[in-house]
């Protein structure tokens, strides 16, 4: 796996695969039935079908749900049509993402109004933002639980399979928050994302987060570096860490360890040969995690740091706490510890206020900082979020000219990335192969430490390994190599 981050529409101009994904659909896998007291006849198999959008904490929380219902009976199935479950995880960063969960939502609430026994449960995000406002909207639905609700899903999936209809949007006591292991046995990939921190705590006008996910609370750290023995130990080589803010991590518990101590620490796990993580809010990017890329190899030569827009009249509006120069400047000591650092970021077009001269400092922005990816989105008005009244202000900017003005980002921006991806053109580069190419056969494919995907001709016994390739071709999103021998 190698996707990062957040994202439910599809966006353009990117080389961060995976990201973007309009539903994330789990792998099928036989899971096993949950234990039986002795001499006590196993249960029949109950099947659950998941449907997962949005960002890696619903996959995280998919995941979850998958171990939890597996010791109940329940077996995941890829045929929604058997199922006795349907679980939706849903996402509401953007009003798009809604809209997905609605239109899939149709073909199962027809189902049962023809008499389909099937119990059919909405989690996650939209769950949370709506709450009972779901239940009242669609009669056919059974349970709605939002992420907190994870944890107890055995609970409410048995009292809605007794037919009655659950409702659970109660936050969870940060403190005591049940932070769980995502090792997955079955799960054999070069690549794992392991969660270290849930909700966020700031409070950007524009996003649901917050409300969705509830205020920030880190995983303790014994608990992560535990799960990344477990992951090396099975083959895992590469680990992405993975937070709303991972900046940070640790610093509302005394004595836990801080985002850097903790990159330290997990560098010092034997087998962990690359370390990712997402996602870092430039205000809170320290010196000690830039001092982290001089010392440690390990470190990947990529960063995801969310802009959102290159103007301070934007950026305040946003409340994101920084400038434009204050972003460059983290940026340039970046580079100064890690003069290769490949930088990708998020914006955001057509926020309540930009002027055409704000979106000209957001392009500029793309040249002066270097982006070699971007995910671009058009600003979302989501429920309760404190931009809503910028717009009753009526300062909306006209949905024409939001588009426009995404179109021309994402067309430099994909000029952008195809010149880095030449840029590497006639190099050796290393790369730690994952898997298969997707689309040819006798093609595998790998990562630089920079996260440009190459695919090269070579046999799947070289997957977990790293091994140095001639690029002999950049294009948007990938390249295309040789291998380099002896
Ligand atoms: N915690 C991460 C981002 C989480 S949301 C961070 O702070 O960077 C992922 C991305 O979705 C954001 O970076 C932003 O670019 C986009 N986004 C969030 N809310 C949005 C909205 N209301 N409209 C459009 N894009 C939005
Ligand atoms: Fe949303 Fe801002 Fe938190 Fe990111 S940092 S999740 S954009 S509130
Ligand atoms: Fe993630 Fe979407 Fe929720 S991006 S946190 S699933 S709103």
């Amino acid at each position: 796996m190698s996707a990062h981050g957040p994202a439910s529409d599809p966006p353009t101009s990117t080389v961060l695969s995976g990201d973007g994904a309009a539903a994330i659909h789990p792998p099928a896998r036989e899971s096993v039935s949950g234990p039986s007291p002795e001499g006590a006849a196993t249960p029949p198999a109950r099947r659950v079908w998941f449907q997962t959008f949005g960002c890696q904490m619903n996959v995280y929380d998919t995941g979850k749900m998958r171990a939890q219902l597996a010791a109940d009976g329940y077996v995941e199935t890829t045929d929604p049509d058997e199922a006795d479950l349907v679980l939706f995880n849903t996402c509401s960063i953007r009003e798009k993402a809604v809209d997905k969960m609605d239109g899939a939502l149709g073909p199962f609430r027809k189902d049962k109004r023809r008499g389909r026994d099937v119990v059919l449960g909405i989690a996650g995000c939209v769950a949370q933002q709506e709450g009972q406002a779901l239940l009242d909207k669609y009669p056919e639905v059974d349970m709605v639980f939002g992420p907190d609700g994870v944890p107890h899903v055995r609970r409410l999936v048995a009292r809605a399979a007794q037919g009655h209809r659950v409702l659970d949007t109660d936050l969870l006591d940060l403190d005591t928050y049940p932070f769980v292991s995502d090792l997955d046995p079955a799960d054999q990939g070069v690549g794992a994302f392991v969660t270290i921190q849930k909700g966020c705590d700031n409070r950007c006008t524009f996003c649901i987060v917050p409300t969705t996910r509830g205020d920030e609370a880190s995983r303790p750290s014994d608990q992560i570096l535990d799960e990344v023995r477990g992951l090396t130990a099975r083959g895992v080589r590469e680990i992405t860490l993975i937070g709303q803010n991972v900046n940070s991590y640790g610093l509302k518990v005394a004595g836990e360890r801080t985002f850097a101590q903790l990159l330290y620490a997990v560098a010092d796990i034997q087998g962990v040969e690359r370390i990712r993580y997402t996602t870092s809010h430039p205000r809170d990017m320290g010196d000690d995690v830039i001092q982290a890329y001089r010392d440690l190899p390990q470190l990947t030569s990529h960063l995801h740091l969310p802009v959102q827009s290159g103007s301070n009249h934007v950026l305040r509006r946003m409340k994101r706490f920084y400038t434009r120069e204050r972003y460059l400047a983290v940026v340039e000591a970046l580079r100064d510890a890690r003069p290769d650092l490949a930088l990708t970021t998020d914006i955001i077009v057509g926020f309540p206020g930009e002027t055409d001269e704000d979106f000209a400092e957001t392009m500029s922005l793309m040249e002066a900082a270097g982006f070699v990816a971007s995910f671009s989105f058009k600003y979302s008005p989501r429920p309760g979020t404190p931009a809503l009244k910028l717009i009753d202000r009526g300062d909306e900017v006209p949905a024409a000219v939001a588009s426009a003005r995404l179109t021309a980002w994402q067309t430099a921006q994909r000029t952008r990335s195809a010149a880095w991806a030449r840029s590497y053109e006639g190099s050796v580069v290393d790369i730690l192969v994952e898997g298969p190419s997707r689309h040819d056969d006798g093609v595998i494919c790998g990562r630089t430490s920079s996260h440009l995907m190459v695919n090269v001709p070579g046999s799947l016994d070289l997957v977990g390994r790293t091994i140095p390739v001639r690029v002999t071709r950049g294009f948007t999103h990938s390249a295309r190599g040789e291998r380099v021998v002896g």
